[in-house]
C-alpha cells in the first residue's frame, strides 16, 4: 500500500493518517490547513468577508451578518449581486471568456464544448425567452431533463432574470414531480423528450406530460431535444427549445437583473421526515460566495484544471459544484450523460484518459460499483492526469477509499470526503489537500465552520461517543427556509437544540481522539439508498397509492454497493388479491422513480406500532435482518 511518509513537522508520526505528498502541499492553495482553521474560527466572519470580497457585487453590503431574526439568518446584508455575475459576465472583461466552460458527452458518444462567451450566449437567449413567456423576477420555473448542456442553460438562464429555479433530478417520475411542481407554483416547465441511460432512452416527455395534467399550473412547456423519439406537444402549451432558440425574440443581449444578496435564487426539494418533500431555499449572496470559496479551498481548483463532479445537476452536488460553483472559479467541466459502466466498465476511466481530467467528485456508491468490475477496467487507461479526487453523499466505507486512493488515484491523489447537505448549500466537513487523511473521515469543518458531537442535553460527546451531529454557527450557504413553511423550517432544524442555537443536521456522528469526524448515519425517517436522499413517507405512499396495498412501511437494510436498499412491509387491501411483487415495483418506480423501488417487498398481516401509532421501525428492521427484535412492551398489540 503506497503511503506518503512526508508527514508535516507538526504532526506527530501516526500510522493511522494518510499525508500528503510534499508536492500536493507545495502547490495547494492552502498549505496549512489546521492553521487557517484556527485562524477563520476565531473570527469566521472576517473569513467570510474576505471571500466575498473575492467575487463581484453590484453594491457592496453593509453588514455580513445579521443574526437579529435567527434562525432566520442573513448575508451580506445590502449587497446588491446576482450570481450570474460570478459565474458569466465578469469572465467576459479577460481571456476567460475564450476559455471552455464545460465539455460534455453524450452516452451516444455525442459531444458539445462552449467557451466561456459561447455559454454566455445561449443563457442570454434562453433568458430573453423565458422573459417573453411572462416569467419575471422571484416566479419559479421547474426544470426536469436529462444530463445535458441545456439543463445547465436553463438553470443560469432562470437565475439571469431574477427567477427562481426548482430542477427536479431526471430520475424522478410523475408522483414526484406532479407534487414538486405544485408546491413551487411553477407556471413554466422545461423538461426534454428523452434522455439516454444505459444504452436506452427514458421517455422524459411523457413524465413531465401526465406530471402537468396532475398538478394543474403549468401553462408553459419548453422541450429540448435530445433522443428524437416520438412525443405528445399540445397546442398551445407546448414548444420546442430549438423552435424558440430561432426566434427574433432569443436575442443575445440580455441585462442580468441585480438582485438583493438575500433574494431567492431557487429551490432545491429534498426529503424529510414527514409527508411533502422540502422546499429548500438558497439566496444569490451567501450561497455563491459558500460554494466558491470551499471549491477553490477543498478541491484546489486552479485554471489549469479538468474538473469532472459525476453527480447530476438535479441534486444539490451538481448545483454547487457542476453548475455554480466550477463557473465562478472561471473552472473547465466535464459534464457526461449516461450510465457510468455503459458500454463497458471502463466508460468513466475513458473518459479521464479521453478529456484529461485532473479533479474528479463522486459518490461512494459509483465507487463500490466500479470496484466490483476489477482493476483492470482502470488498469486499460491512463488516468495520471488525476490529482485529486473526491467524495460525497455517504459514509464511504475504508474498503472502498482505499480501493479509490490506491487503484484510481495511484496512491498519490489525497481524497476529499466532503460532508453536507442539501440544506448546507455546500461543503461543511471535509479535509483540504493538506489535510492528513484517515480512510472513512471526513476529518474536520471546512474553515469559519463550527460543528460538534453532542447528547440530548447539549454536552459534547466525549472520544468515540456516538451523538447528534450539530452546527454551532451560522454559514453564508445555509438554507434560509423551506419554501413556503417557515414553521418548519424552524422545527425541523432548529427546535432540538433551540436553547443554544443550534442547528441539527439529522445524522449520528462520532469524533475520534484526533478530532476527526465520522459520520454513522440518519436519526430520522431519511434513508440513504446509493446516496440519494429518500423520505420512507414518501416511498411508503407510493406503495399505498396502489390499490391493494391499505398500509405499508419501509425500511433502509445495509447493501454491499449501495449502502442501503429498501426493504418494504405491505398490507393488503381487505379483498384484494395480491398483487405481483413485480406489479407492485412497476407502481412504485412509475409514481416516484427507479432510486425509490424496493429491493424486497414482504406481505405481512400488521405493522408493529406504539401505542401512539408511530411504526417501530426498529423491530422491521430487526425482523428483516433476522436479528432479535428487542424489547416488545411498547408495542400497541
Ligand atoms: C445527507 C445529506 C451533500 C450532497 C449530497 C447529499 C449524508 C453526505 C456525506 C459524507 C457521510 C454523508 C448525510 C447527510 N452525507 N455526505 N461525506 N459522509 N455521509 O445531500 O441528499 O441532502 O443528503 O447525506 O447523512 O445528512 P443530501
Amino acid at each position: 500500500m503506497p503511503r506518503k511518509s512526508t508527514p508535516p513537522a507538526s504532526t506527530s508520526e501516526n500510522p493511522d493518517f494518510y499525508y500528503p505528498s510534499r508536492d500536493v502541499v507545495r502547490k495547494a492553495h492552502v498549505k496549512d490547513w489546521e492553521k487557517l482553521r484556527k485562524k477563520a474560527l476565531d473570527d469566521p466572519l472576517a473569513f467570510w468577508e474576505e471571500r466575498a470580497k473575492e467575487l463581484d457585487w453590484y453594491k457592496p453590503w453593509t453588514k455580513v451578518l445579521e443574526d437579529s431574526k435567527a434562525p432566520f439568518y442573513e448575508w451580506f446584508v445590502g449587497g446588491k449581486t446576482n450570481v450570474i455575475l460570478n459565474a458569466l459576465d465578469r469572465h467576459m472583461r479577460d481571456a476567460r471568456k475564450n476559455k471552455l466552460a464545460l465539455i460534455w458527452e453524450g452516452e451516444n458518444g455525442d459531444q458539445v464544448t462552449m467557451s466561456y462567451y459561447r455559454l454566455r450566449q445561449e443563457v442570454n437567449k434562453f433568458a430573453n425567452v423565458l422573459k417573453s413567456m411572462g416569467v419575471r423576477k422571484g416566479d419559479r420555473v421547474t426544470i426536469y431533463m436529462g444530463r445535458i448542456p441545456e439543463l445547465i442553460i436553463a438553470m443560469l438562464a432562470t437565475v439571469k432574470i431574477g427567477a427562481v429555479h426548482s430542477v427536479v433530478y431526471g430520475g424522478f417520475s410523475t408522483e414526484a414531480l406532479a407534487e414538486r411542481i405544485e408546491d413551487a407554483r411553477s407556471r413554466v416547465l422545461v423538461t426534454c423528450d428523452g434522455a439516454w441511460l444505459r444504452g436506452k432512452t427514458v421517455n422524459l416527455k411523457e413524465i413531465a406530460n401526465e406530471a402537468v395534467g396532475r398538478s394543474g399550473y403549468v401553462e408553459h412547456v419548453i422541450t429540448v431535444q435530445r433522443t428524437g423519439q416520438d412525443v405528445e406537444m399540445v397546442t398551445g402549451r407546448d414548444y420546442w427549445y430549438h423552435d424558440l432558440m430561432a426566434l427574433p425574440i432569443a436575442s443575445p443581449k440580455c441585462e442580468t437583473e441585480q438582485m438583493d444578496a438575500e433574494d431567492p435564487m431557487f429551490i432545491l426539494y429534498t426529503s424529510g421526515t414527514t409527508g411533502r418533500p422540502k422546499g429548500v431555499l438558497h439566496t444569490h449572496g451567501g450561497y455563491q460566495v459558500h460554494i466558491s470559496a470551499t471549491l477553490k479551498y477543498v478541491f484546489d481548483m486552479k485554471d489549469e484544471d479538468r474538473w469532472w463532479c459525476a453527480a447530476d445537476p438535479g441534486w444539490i452536488t451538481g448545483h454547487s459544484y457542476i453548475v455554480y460553483g466550477p463557473l465562478i472559479l472561471g473552472a473547465t467541466s466535464f459534464m457526461y450523460e449516461g450510465g457510468p459502466d455503459y458500454p463497458y466498465p471502463d466508460r468513466w476511466w475513458k473518459m479521464v484518459e479521453e478529456y484529461g481530467i485532473t479533479i474528479m467528485y463522486t459518490a461512494p456508491t459509483a465507487i463500490r460499483g466500479l470496484m466490483r468490475f476489477g482493476e483492470s477496467w482502470p488498469e486499460r487507461h491512463d488516468i495520471s492526469s488525476l490529482r485529486l479526487l473526491g467524495t460525497v453523499g455517504e459514509p464511504i466505507n475504508p474498503e472502498a477509499w482505499r480501493w479509490y486512493h490506491r487503484v484510481i488515484g495511484r496512491g498519490e491523489c489525497p481524497i476529499m470526503d466532503t460532508w453536507w447537505q442539501t440544506e448546507t448549500g455546500g461543503h461543511m466537513i471535509t479535509p483540504l489537500p493538506s489535510a492528513p487523511l484517515k480512510p472513512g473521515s471526513g476529518t474536520k469543518p471546512f474553515p469559519g465552520v463550527d460543528m460538534d458531537v453532542v447528547r440530548d442535553d447539549g454536552s459534547s460527546c466525549g472520544p468515540n461517543e456516538e451523538g447528534r451531529l450539530v452546527i454551532k454557527n451560522p454559514w453564508p450557504g445555509m438554507l434560509r427556509t423551506v419554501y413556503g413553511d417557515p414553521d418548519r423550517y424552524i422545527e425541523q432544524y432548529w427546535s432540538f437544540f433551540k436553547e443554544q442555537g443550534w442547528y441539527m443536521t439529522g445524522d449520528s456522528a462520532k469524533k475520534d481522539e484526533d478530532g476527526y469526524f465520522w459520520i454513522i448515519g440518519r436519526l430520522d425517517d431519511v434513508i440513504k439508498v446509493a446516496g440519494y436522499r429518500l423520505g420512507t413517507a414518501e416511498v411508503e405512499s407510493a406503495l399505498v397509492s396502489h390499490p391493494a396495498v391499505s398500509e405499508a412501511a419501509v425500511i433502509g437494510v445495509p447493501d454491499e454497493v449501495k449502502g442501503n436498499v429498501i426493504h418494504a412491509f405491505c398490507i393488503l387491501t381487505a379483498g384484494a388479491g395480491k398483487p405481483g411483487e413485480d406489479a407492485l415495483k412497476k407502481h412504485v418506480r412509475s409514481e416516484m422513480g427507479p432510486i425509490a423501488v424496493p429491493a424486497h417487498i414482504e406481505f405481512v398481516d400488521s405493522l408493529p406500532k406504539t401505542r401512539s401509532g408511530k411504526i417501530m421501525r426498529r423491530v422491521l428492521r430487526a425482523r428483516a435482518m433476522g436479528e432479535d427484535e428487542g424489547d416488545l412492551s411498547t408495542l400497541a398489540d
